[in-house]
């Protein structure tokens, strides 16, 4: 990036974070000391002095713990990029409830119990992987990484974890299962044009995705963060935003030779019949992203869905909602075992995935550390992210006295 791209950028994250909730949501302290650097100066001595993160690692060999990765994704790619990941709607209320939700759970340890042999292997959808952890999908990681979904699928495949594909990725879904070797998951976003969206889903089909995850949270959403940038302004948001008003979603290759001109992403106005009209469509299994109550649980049942995810988008869609773990145990009352469930947001420990699996999920999903991994590090600060989350899940069964995810089980949690 040019210097004066990235002065810009970096000034444009200091009014980004001075006007951001954020300073209350993530790590405090960084965020906290750049907006102090704000206030007190706004001079370009500054703006290339000041904004040095103390403590930030420089490869992936120093990474302690999953945050460690997200100031150095921030110091790496460009502000406007950086936002658009880290933000939440409104006032981030979701963001923070997925993070309090883990911590209102206490864990209740059983002593003695011979774990010098843990296994945390398991098959999801008839696919045998080594942790019950899966990469969320994720739209256009190349403004993360040049190498964007196909370096986070050589991650996956390296650690045989599952990856879920956006509807939004940079590269396709060929590409993609290609570089991870083996199936994946496709995300859907529905538009208002079924023969466009019926032939994205015989794509992801025909690359052997096991599984399409319809996500379904997003009727509407407001998220500000990213308005604060004059994309106008940036030469590197012109460089991909310049001139095309639906952002350039319709020019990803997951829309290549349909003709996008008229069609409209989102929900449109759909229903659950369009459930219906997906099974009916495809031989993946069939999901619903974005659940988060007993009576919508219910309906996907009825419509014959074959796994839920619990996710409330990583805090991007609905405000001053319930943790996504919070969500949980209802949506699994709700279904009785009767298909998977799965869980993301907020997960950023192996206690926060030991949690999940104790109440009842299938496996558990990480979006943005994932993405801080990528950012900084590309393929090998994906593997690091897994990496570290397998390390720190190994541990705590450990300290429950669980050798496996077979004898994980709420006994070892106390809900507040
Ligand atoms: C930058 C970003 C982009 C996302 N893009 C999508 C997407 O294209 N489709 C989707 O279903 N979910 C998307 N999500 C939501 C994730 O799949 C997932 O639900 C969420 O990130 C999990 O929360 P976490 O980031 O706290 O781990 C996105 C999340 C982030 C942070």
């Amino acid at each position: 990036m040019p210097t004066n791209t990235r002065d810009h950028s970096r000034r444009q994250l200091l009014t980004f974070l001075a006007g951001s909730p954020l300073l209350y949501g993530l790590s405090g302290t960084l965020l906290a000391s750049a907006a102090a650097a704000q206030t007190r100066s706004e001079t370009d001595a500054v703006l290339r002095g000041a904004l040095e993160f103390k403590d930030i690692i420089e490869s992936v060999d120093q990474a302690l713990n999953v945050w460690d990765f997200e100031p150095a994704m921030r110091a790496r790619v460009n502000a406007g990029h950086y936002a658009y990941m880290a933000q939440g709607a409104d006032d981030f209320g979701t963001i923070a409830a997925n993070r309090a939700g883990f911590e209102r759970i206490k864990l209740r340890p059983q002593r003695l119990v011979d774990v010098s042999k843990i296994d945390m292997s398991t098959e999801i959808f008839g696919q045998k992987v080594a942790a019950p952890l899966y990469l969320c999908p994720v739209g256009a990681q190349m403004m993360f990484h040049p190498d964007g979904e196909v370096a986070v699928a050589r991650g996956a495949k390296s650690k045989n974890v599952v990856q879920a594909l956006s509807t939004v990725t940079n590269y396709s879904v060929e590409d993609v299962r290609a570089a991870r070797g083996a199936p994946g998951w496709y995300q859907l976003y529905s538009t208002s044009d079924w023969p466009s969206t019926l032939k994205q889903i015989k794509r992801a089909e025909a690359a052997g995705c096991t599984a399409l995850a319809w996500t379904v949270d997003i009727p509407a959403r407001n998220l500000e963060p990213v308005a604060r940038f004059n994309r106008g302004k940036d030469p590197v948001c012109q460089a991909c935003h310049g001139g095309v008003e639906d952002g350039g979603w319709s020019q990803r290759p997951m829309f290549d030779g349909l003709d996008m001109s008229t069609v409209r992403m989102g929900l449109n106005g759909l229903t659950w019949s369009y459930v219906d009209q997906l099974k009916k469509a495809t031989t993946m299994k069939v999901m619903l992203k974005g659940i988060v109550t007993r009576e919508d649980a219910a309906r996907c049942l009825e419509h014959g869905a074959d796994g839920i995810i619990v996710s409330n988008h990583g805090g991007r869609a609905d405000e001053t909602g319930r943790g996504a773990i919070e969500s949980l145990p209802e949506v699994l009352a709700a279904v009785r075992g009767r298909v998977p469930v799965f869980v993301d947001g907020g997960v950023r420990r192996g206690t926060d995935i030991f949690k999940a699996l104790a109440l009842g999920a299938t496996a558990v999903g990480i979006g943005r550390p994932y993405i801080w991994g990528l950012g900084a590090f590309g393929q090998e600060g994906v593997e690091k992210v897994i990496d570290i989350l397998m390390r720190e899940l190994r541990i705590v069964m450990m300290q429950m006295g669980t050798t496996s995810l077979a004898k994980i089980s709420r006994t070892s949690l106390e809900l507040a």
